[in-house]
């Protein structure tokens, strides 16, 4: 792993030349808006990274941004490595660890996920409060990476100070931000109902199918995380509607903006 990591950085390194990201941004399904309002910006395609897959998951593009936004020097990654594609922890992770390596000490994590709380009625945006770990799955799991902790904390996943930032950008930009907790599962088949009412009382209010094992590599390195949900739909049984993958691209477009504007906010807050 510590290898795969040091040829990926070394790759990527040299695409960006002098830019050294402070800050990475990992977007979601539906969110790309993000990337393209990166300055100066360096497209580094995943084919031109060492051990960076092609991303499978429609609505996700895949390459590396470099540039800065707001100012702060920042590497945007669109297009994720999910589980459910077949890809071990570790490449789902890999991203996470190469922006760790290249100096960033921050993690801002984007996904679409499914409502669970009763209250909310997507589109909704969610600052994630903490998450639970229900792919079963984590990255550290082996011989621990080099710039790795073995047992890392976990008492805070989501820095307490970013998300009170994240709250005020919300409160000042008028953007209606909601806060809970994120479920990760598997996937990719969406949940059955009896499993969304289980999500329901072991405290979850979203649900998704990445950002987790991310989440977990960047706390074992010391990256401070930030966290968004676009919520994009109501989880499986809340209504009659039936889940697709293209309902939530769409409903993703809606917030993306606000999700840029927020984002934005947060960046010239550090
Ligand atoms: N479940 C899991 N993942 C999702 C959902 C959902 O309802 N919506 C968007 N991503």
């Amino acid at each position: 792993m510590s290898d795969a990591v040091r040829a990926a950085a070394d790759a990527v390194a040299k695409r960006l030349g002098k830019l050294r990201p402070r800050v990475a941004i990992v977007l979601g399904s539906g969110l790309a808006g993000v990337a393209d309002a990166v300055r100066d910006a360096v497209r580094i395609l995943y084919k031109e990274i060492p051990g960076f897959p092609e991303p499978g998951a429609p609505g996700h593009k895949g390459e590396l941004v470099g540039g800065t936004l707001e100012g702060v020097p920042v590497v945007v990654q669109s297009g994720r490595f999910h589980l459910y594609e077949g890809h071990a922890p570790e490449v789902a992770a890999l991203p996470t660890r190469v922006f760790a390596r290249l100096g960033a000490t921050t993690l801002v994590v984007t996904n679409a996920a499914g409502g669970v709380r009763h209250t909310f009625r997507p589109p909704v945006l969610m600052l994630i409060a903490d998450h639970i770990n229900l792919m079963f799955k984590n990255p550290l799991v082996g011989p621990v990476a080099e710039g790795d902790e073995r047992f890392p904390d976990m008492s805070d996943p989501y820095d307490p100070a970013l998300r009170r930032l994240a709250r005020d950008v919300a409160r000042t930009e008028r953007i209606p931000l909601e806060e809970g907790v994120y479920a990760g599962l598997l996937g990719p088949s969406f949940e059955t109902p009896a499993e969304i009412r289980m999500l329901q009382r072991v405290g979850a209010d979203a649900v998704g199918m990445s950002t987790v094992p991310e989440v977990i590599a960047a706390r074992a390195r010391g990256v401070r995380c930030l966290g968004f949900s676009s919520i994009t739909n109501v989880a499986a049984g809340l209504s009659p509607q039936k889940l697709s993958h293209l309902e939530v691209l769409d409903a993703g477009k809606q917030v993306s903006g606000q999700l840029e504007q927020l984002i934005r906010g947060v960046l010239r807050g550090l």
